[in-house]
């Protein structure tokens, strides 16, 4: 057996473990891939400043995001179909998040459903991240279920109006449930754990809109549903309407430009996220970290400012908090442990990331994340 001690151990694990269609999904970006890749690249070029002989004995991670205290400033983002990765996928990944004490927040196109994580999780708050739909309708009857399921936050997400070009998904006939051509069943068939999995669940297909949706109650009417339904017209009158609807906290993800962040500011939204959504939008978008210490300047006295995109170590999340985030957010780097060993998977992604935020917090010379500023940073590296 393999020890895991890094994040790119699980994705690895994963690569493994998880049929080629829905890795693929996760380990892709949109056209050129150029923004994923400067999401990470980016911060491998900004160095981090050794202090020595600082008292270290006490540490602390903990923060607030959003008025929670958390265990670290890191939450779950929303990914889709991650009840693919590995049966019950979202169940699993909330209560690893739940049990670590920082926030998981559950996709829109999630397999398991608003009600399956309340119940899985014994009503414990969660967040909900919303993708405005044609159908006014469903988003607020979406809105109405996670005001029921206990849901704290509505992340709504600004940047997929319309979708990104992924290359691989296309190739690959990306769908959920998979279709069985023999390509497919000849790929699942050396992948026997997640099969097991898979036959051991009902939830093979997008739980909060199967039979949530008039008409849509197979297959095939809900891949002609979904395919319309992504809004090209949402615009901030949208924003306003859901402010009006959600009164709890409300976060505006896919934010890079500063115009966009004082409009958000603006909103009355309690959060922004610096995202591109891990490059699987605008190709040739900046990377996030570098998005981000414009969009603090600017608004983060008026609006808790996070991000998301490329993290993968503690050392990522020091980083981003150095330059100004308030909490960041972990796609991939949970992926990849869910798809490796499932629940165990994601506690030991978070488990890593803890670690390795705590130890180079303290190699820069500090206890307390709180305290953490730019001064961590070399200024010439940024
Ligand atoms: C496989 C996958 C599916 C995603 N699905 C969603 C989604 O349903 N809703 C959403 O707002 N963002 C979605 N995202 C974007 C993530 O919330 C987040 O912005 C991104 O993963 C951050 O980058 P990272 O993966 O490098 O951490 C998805 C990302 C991935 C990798």
């Amino acid at each position: 057996m393999t020890v895991i001690t890094s994040i790119e151990d699980l994705r690895v694990l994963a690569r493994q473990r998880v049929p080629r269609m829905f890795y693929d999904y996760v380990d892709v970006g949109s056209w050129t891939e150029s923004t994923y890749r400067a999401n990470e690249q980016d911060f491998q070029k900004i160095l981090l400043r050794q202090r020595v002989a600082v008292n270290l004995a006490q540490r602390s991670t903990r923060a607030t995001m959003l008025g929670h205290d958390v265990a670290m400033p890191v939450a779950i983002a929303p990914t889709g179909l991650t009840g693919m990765q590995h049966a019950d996928g979202e169940i699993l990944a909330a209560r690893a998040a739940r049990r670590f004490g920082v926030p998981f927040t559950l996709s829109t196109v999630s397999i398991c459903s608003i009600e399956d994580v309340a119940e899985g999780t014994g009503g414990h708050p969660f967040w909900f991240q919303l993708y405005v739909m044609r159908d006014r309708d469903f988003v607020t009857r979406l809105i109405e279920r996670a005001k029921a399921a206990n849901c704290s936050a509505l992340v709504l997400t600004l940047d997929l109006q319309i979708s990104g070009q992924r290359h691989k998904d296309l190739k690959n006939g990306l769908s959920a449930p998979p279709r069985l051509t023999l390509l497919n069943l000849l790929n699942m068939a050396g992948k026997p754990r997640w099969c097991a999995g898979m036959l051991g669940t009902r939830r093979h297909t997008f739980g909060n809109i199967i039979g949530h949706v008039k008409g849509v109650d197979n297959m095939t009417s809900l891949a002609e549903w979904s395919s319309q339904q992504y809004d090209p017209a949402l615009s901030w009158e949208d924003v306003a309407w859901i402010r009006r609807l959600w009164d709890r906290k409300l976060v505006l993800k896919g934010i890079q430009d500063v115009e966009d962040a004082k409009l958000a500011a603006a909103s009355g939204a309690d959060a922004l996220i610096v995202s591109n959504h891990g490059g699987r939008q605008l190709d040739g978008a900046p990377s996030s970290i570098r998005a981000l210490p414009a969009i603090v300047d600017a608004v983060g006295d008026r609006i808790e400012v996070h991000m998301d995109g490329g993290i993968r170590s503690g050392q990522d999340v020091l980083k981003a908090v150095a330059l100004g985030a308030k909490g960041t957010y972990i796609g991939r780097s949970m992926l990849y442990g869910l798809g490796a060993m499932g629940e165990a998977g994601v506690t030991r992604a978070l488990e890593i990331i803890h670690k390795e935020l705590d130890l180079t917090m303290a190699f820069c010379g500090h206890t307390d994340i709180r305290d953490v500023d730019a001064g961590v940073l070399l200024p010439a590296s940024f």
